[in-house]
């Protein structure tokens, strides 16, 4: 039975998790899955022995103040593979909630198209909300303004496409704007068949939406 590494916890915020591992020679973390991007740094030179996926092993050389980053989902058993005491800090980003909520919203707000589901839709917008559509007289469309004249002009959406999906979805976000770009393939009432890249630029208040503002593109 291997000694375990000890871990102690300096900071542990809404952004941060910033936690010292100090080894014993010979002592080990245990098998573990990081959920986040992280940054390593080293408090003392050392060597460590990775226990990998698959029956992999790797040795890993730690330079004092040398950092070193790698992504979320690596899956490892770390020991202290030196003959000396060992240390690390380890930065986890463990990601602003409010960012993580608002591309859920994204997400969901899709998923509520693709099901036709009015009331997903209208759960994902702010209680002040606007819709301004791909289409219409006015340099912004045709501005919807108001939970119910949003929930009607969603309505009227699925009215024009008896069948509509929205695919290939990818979402981002900077400060209070969101992005979303999707391939929309659908029938007309009339049958025809519609084809077309577009995208949503979002206004976020809070975790909702206040304006969804769309563009496709006009295919000729
Ligand atoms: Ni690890």
């Amino acid at each position: 039975m291997k000694p375990q590494a000890e871990p102690v916890v300096h900071i542990d915020d809404e952004r941060f998790k910033v936690t010292e591992w100090r080894f014993a020679p010979g002592a080990e973390t245990g098998w573990h899955r990081h959920g986040h991007d992280y940054v390593i740094v080293p408090l003392t030179d050392g060597t460590l022995a990775l226990d990998l996926p698959g029956d992999q092993r790797a040795e890993a050389a730690l330079r004092q103040g040398v950092p070193y980053s790698r992504r979320e989902g690596v899956e490892h058993n770390v020991t202290n593979a030196g003959p000396a005491p060992l240390a690390f800090l380890e930065v986890e980003a463990v990601g602003d909630p409010l960012h993580a909520a608002r591309l859920a919203t994204m997400e969901r707000l899709m998923q509520g198209f693709n099901s036709r589901d009015l009331d997903l839709l209208m759960d994902c917008m702010a209680a002040d909300c606007a819709f301004h559509a791909s289409a219409g007289p006015e340099a912004e469309g045709t501005r919807a303004i108001g939970r119910a004249a949003v929930r009607a002009a969603y309505a009227a959406v699925f009215d024009a496409f008896p069948q509509a999906h929205w695919g290939e979805g990818r979402h981002m976000l900077q400060g209070d704007t969101g992005l979303s770009w999707w391939r929309f393939t659908g029938t007309r009432a009339d049958g025809s068949g519609i084809d077309v890249r577009g995208c949503d630029i979002f206004v976020f208040e809070g975790e909702k939406i206040a304006l969804k503002d769309s563009y496709r593109k006009a295919r000729g």
